[in-house]
């Protein structure tokens, strides 16, 4: 077995100024190359999470850090944020506040300069990045010009140019119509399927977090109450509601006929399993 890419160590963190942790004895391992999904409710902490593993806390936002973060064996509270970039990558909700240059090609070069990336380098590592997200050719567009699922994935490439290891992607479609949800997320599973990039994503699409996460963690009120596999957690739809949380719409039909005796056997969490589950409940299957 490698080693966790994130380790937390009964992690409890409170913002400057305030009494009620933000995270409460968070303790987590992270492989290498897994794709976690975040949920919970807001302000239950996940974008603290995030920002734990960034190193923004507790290096930049001031508050009380009790235990430890490690990302590649690197204790975050003792490296700067420009160091941490090198290793993850984070990105927001809103695509359209994290453009600030003319172009493309200028945005993406932008976390480079900072760390000091030789000219060189810079010119084959803009359109390498551009290409892996699906936006080749795009080096002179200004990135105001671009559609919100575009926006997403030229910040995606801005931290993907620093090459980390881990993306964390904060709400990441909150913003996008349904055609820049699915860009975001194909592209997400394609940089964890193909190229072994660790993902994080905190998301409240469901169906989803479902199709494409390896494991999920539901979060509130700063702690961790359940971490398991998709299949796992979105089997619990009645705790999950009790949290106001929901599940999938499959996981949902069947969680109603296994109340009402009608479901035997697991949980369907996509659409498809529960199709097929549901035809041969009514005995209806062609051919
Ligand atoms: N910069 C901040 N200063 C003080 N409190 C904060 C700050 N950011 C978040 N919080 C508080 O920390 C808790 C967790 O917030 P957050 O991590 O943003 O949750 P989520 O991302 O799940 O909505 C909330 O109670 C929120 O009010
Ligand atoms: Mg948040």
């Amino acid at each position: 077995m490698p080693d966790p890419i994130i380790r937390f160590e009964n992690v409890t963190f409170s913002y400057a100024g305030t009494d009620e942790p933000a995270l409460h004895d968070i303790s987590l391992e992270i492989m290498p190359g897994e794709y976690v999904a975040i949920l919970g409710l807001n302000g239950a902490g996940k974008t603290t999470l995030g920002l734990c593993v960034n190193g923004v806390v507790p290096t930049m936002l001031a508050g009380d850090l009790e235990g430890s973060v490690t990302v590649g064996g690197l204790d975050v509270a003792d490296y700067p944020v420009r160091e941490m970039a090198k290793l993850v990558g984070m990105v927001f909700d809103n695509p359209e506040f994290q453009m600030s240059q003319m172009s493309a090609e200028e945005e993406v070069a932008l976390g480079l300069e900072n760390a000091g990336t030789p000219y060189e380098d810079m010119k084959r590592i803009i359109p390498e990045t551009l290409k892996l997200v699906g936006l080749e050719g795009f080096e002179s567009r200004s990135p105001l010009g671009l559609s919100g699922g575009q926006q997403q994935r030229l910040a995606i490439a801005a931290v993907l140019a620093m090459h980390p290891k881990v993306l964390i992607m904060d709400e990441p479609t909150s913003n996008l119509d349904p055609i820049g949800k699915q860009e975001v997320f194909d592209m997400a599973a394609k940089l964890n399927r193909e190229n072994g990039m660790t993902v994080i994503v905190i998301e409240h699409e469901v169906e989803v977090m479902a199709r494409y996460a390896d494991r999920v963690i539901v979060l509130d009120h700063g702690r961790i109450i359940m971490n398991g596999t998709p299949q796992e957690i979105f089997g619990r739809a009645e705790e999950l509601a009790t949290l106001g949380l929901r599940v999938p719409e499959a996981a949902a039909i069947a969680a109603i006929l296994s109340a009402r005796g009608l479901w035997k056997g697991p949980v369907p969490i996509t659409t498809e399993p529960a199709v097929e589950a549901i035809t041969e409940l009514l005995g209806a299957k062609n051919g």
